[in-house]
Formats: structure tokens, sequence, C-alpha cells
């Protein structure tokens, strides 16, 4: 697996600083708020569960799912729910988690679904962006890291469903995708 990789982006040592630091943000801002955390599968999940250890507040957990269809490897307009969370969320403090922003099609359309179940808050943390390649109209109130246009995988992130179990955040080597 790691000699798959080309060059390592965010380390280990790295993103325990990157969730710890957010996490302790999260603390502060959410204080006496009723915080559901939302992490949307499958990519969200490592950087959700290393976060909320780092939150010390009650909160809870749900997961949303969703997949885009339609032609090519990025992520158009055209997205399904294929996992959802509660239809009244009237309250609860939102709190959307992701793996990395890209376009922003897929959580665009999450976040204005889920707004209109009346949450108290709604906002988004994503552990990597690239806002280069952002597209949809939406922006995240918390980023642990920007990232280059490279195509990266681990920690959560997948090429074709693996790598997701490296701890680490690396770019691929070329000949991955070739094979
Ligand atoms: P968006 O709708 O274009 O923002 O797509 C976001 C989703 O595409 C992310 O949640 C990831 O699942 C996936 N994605 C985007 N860029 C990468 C990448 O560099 N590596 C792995 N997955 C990515
Ligand atoms: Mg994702």
């Amino acid at each position: 697996m790691h000699q798959d990789i080309k060059k390592v982006l965010v380390t280990e040592e790295e993103l325990y600083e990157i969730t710890k630091k957010l996490g302790e943000k999260i603390t502060k801002d959410y204080q006496g708020k009723k915080l559901l955390m939302v992490g949307v599968l499958k990519g969200s999940i490592y950087f959700l569960t290393d976060l909320s250890r780092h939150i010390d507040l009650p909160c809870q957990l749900d997961f949303i799912q969703a997949s885009s269809y339609g032609s090519g490897t990025v992520s158009s307009g055209n997205i399904k729910i294929t996992k959802d969370i509660a239809d009244d969320l009237s309250e609860f403090d939102v709190l959307l988690v992701e793996d990395i922003l890209d376009t922003g099609n897929t959580l665009k359309h999450i976040y204005d679904m889920l707004i209109q179940r009346n949450p108290q808050s709604i906002a988004v943390i994503t552990l990597l962006d690239k806002p280069s390649r952002r597209v949809a109209d939406i922006k995240a109130d918390y980023v642990g890291v920007d990232v280059p246009n490279e195509f990266v995988v681990g920690y959560g992130l997948d090429y074709d469903q693996y790598y997701r179990n490296l701890p680490y955040i690396g770019v691929l080597k070329e000949e991955v995708y070739e094979k």
C-alpha cells in the first residue's frame, strides 16, 4: 500500500494536531448548543472519529451518504441521497463533516436539503480544501488544511474504494491509475 504513494502531504502527527486544534475550536464555539455532527460517508469517518474525541461537549453523531450520478470522475450536480438522517432538525446545531471540499457540488446539495429541515444552525467543517476547484457556491466554516489540485488518498479518502486506511494523506503514483 505505502509503495503506491508518491508523496506524503499530511503526516499522522499533523493530522493529530489539526483535529485537536479544530476540536478545541468547536468546543469553544458550540458551548450551550445541541451539537449534531453529520459525517458524509464514507470519506469523513476517520476525520469525524478523531475530531469528535477532541470535542469536550455532549454531542450526537449521524451519517449521510450521497452518490453523484452522471459521467466522469468529477461530481456532477445530479446527486442522489442514499442514506439520510432525521427529517426534523429543529432542535440541533448541525455540523456537516467532510473529508475534502472539491467542486463543492455534493456538499452544496446536502447543505441545501438540510437547511429546509429548520436546524438551529448549520455549519461545514472539512479536513481538506481544494479552493481552486470550487464550482458550487459553498464555503467551509472550518478547514483543516488547504491542498493543491492533486488527487489525494488516505485517512478516509479513497481511490476506487482503496487506500482509505492509510494513516496519513498522500498523493498516489501515476502508475496506479494506469494499471
Ligand atoms: P465534490 O462534490 O466535487 O466537492 O466532491 C467531493 C467528494 O469527491 C469528496 O467528498 C471526496 O469523496 C471526493 N474527492 C474529491 N477530491 C478527492 C481526492 O483528491 N481524493 C479522493 N477523493 C476526492
Ligand atoms: Mg466525500
